[in-house]
């Protein structure tokens, strides 16, 4: 396996699952399950199955069906927790258990009550016995993102002695600026001895907008895993978002990092764990929203026209989407008009495209966006005569 490439970890099952009003029952999950594999992640999050029967039933049934990926379990570091979740990946081809524990002084005093030295022999607890069930075991440093770094160092260092084979380093609450993650992993990578026997994971929320920009920091500085999404899925403000991370790697080839996600998938994938979570994708969504290739002022719609590359830096067809748009609104030029009234079967001359440019104008003040019937109506019958189909 090459060093460069980034293995995706899928939690759309899981950490996308939280988010209220998205629970998705058995079937739901198997189909979307196997809609991830096709896409080609490494990964899936299947679920917490001591959470529920229903999350449990879950876990189980994907560990069945799922041929390629790894199916993940989450626990926390709790004796019963990490049995169940054995229980529920027996069926799996590759399993994997996600266990871990807060790392951070706040959630070790507020949540824990407790000292370091407590969480560091719980943790190690925790994944000796998650490797009574299976070999590959990933150990979470919850809240790591606002952790004491020595401390850190020293947690991760003692899970991967007890046999962790993935590290996951959480910016749980969302807080770190990219390079202050990034030098978190790089200080990880030069202060634990052992770091080389396991692949360091970024799992960052979205909490001030910088989820992405975090993965990749984290990437650059020598993690081999993104925690991830689809549409950015997740507690509070939602996780890293699968499709950023993937196109920023595949349009940046000079980070010489990859990943094996089929990317022409991605539109169909995102509209199915929209329609099946019930989350409707805001418009502006960077790759996936419905105005990603949608042109709308004049200025761009001209260039846009004239040559894609100037207003795209990603051609639709690569991330499955429909062609680009020309949006027609009180902001659009002559030439998205004429593009228009062309695609209609409309041939007019410069002067007659001038004539209609002002009509065109009143209609789309009055209109948030300038429909084909619109233009049909507005064209004076004088000019009817121009069409050619
Ligand atoms: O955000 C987080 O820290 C988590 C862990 C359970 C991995 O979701
Ligand atoms: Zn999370």
């Amino acid at each position: 396996m090459s060093d460069n490439k980034i293995h995706i970890f899928d939690t759309t099952l899981r950490d996308g699952e939280q988010v209220p009003g998205c629970k998705l029952n058995t079937r739901e999950k198997i189909e979307l399950a196997l809609s991830l594999e096709a896409l080609g992640v490494d990964i899936i999050e299947a679920g917490f199955p001591i959470s529920s029967p229903g999350d449990f039933e879950s876990v189980n049934e994907i560990s069945k069906i799922i041929k390629n990926a790894t199916v993940c379990g989450l626990t926390r570091a709790v004796q019963k927790d990490i049995e169940v979740a054995g229980e529920a990946l027996k069926y799996a081809k590759r399993p994997r258990i996600h266990t871990g524990i807060g790392s951070s002084d706040n959630h070790i005093k507020y949540k824990f009550n407790t000292t370091r030295e407590d969480i560091v022999e719980r943790a190690i607890k925790a994944v000796k016995l998650a490797k009574n069930f299976v070999d590959d075991v990933e150990f979470y440093a919850e809240d790591a993102g606002r952790a004491d770094l020595p401390f850190l160092a020293k947690l991760i260092e003692s899970v991967i002695g007890a046999g962790a084979t993935v590290v996951n380093i959480p910016d749980t609450t969302g807080y770190c600026l990219p390079h202050q993650y990034g030098a978190i992993i790089a200080y990880l990578k030069n202060n634990v001895s052992n770091i080389d026997r396991a692949i360091i994971s970024c799992h960052c929320h979205n909490d001030l907008g910088l989820a992405t920009a975090n993965s990749i920091a984290g990437a650059l500085n020598g993690a081999r895993q993104i925690e991830c999404t689809i549409n950015g899925l997740g507690e509070r403000a939602g996780n890293t978002a699968l499709e950023e991370v993937v196109m920023v790697l595949k349009q940046h080839k000079e980070l010489g990092l990859y990943t094996d996600v089929n990317t022409k998938l991605l539109h169909p994938l995102s509209r199915q764990v929209s329609e099946t979570m019930r989350v409707p994708t805001q418009p502006n969504k960077a790759i996936v929203g419905a105005n990603a290739f949608s042109h709308s002022s004049g200025i761009h719609q001209d260039g846009f026209l004239k040559e894609a590359t100037t207003y795209e830096i990603i051609d639709p067809a690569e991330v499955g989407a429909d062609l680009s748009k020309i949006v027609l609104t009180a902001r659009s030029g002559r030439s998205a008009l004429a593009f228009r009234l062309h695609k209609l079967g409309y041939q007019f001359n410069r002067d007659e495209i001038d004539e209609l440019y002002q009509l065109f104008l009143q209609v789309a003040d009055s209109k948030k966006e300038v429909m084909d019937n619109d233009l049909h109506d507005m064209i004076p019958e004088s000019l009817k005569v121009a069409v050619t189909a």
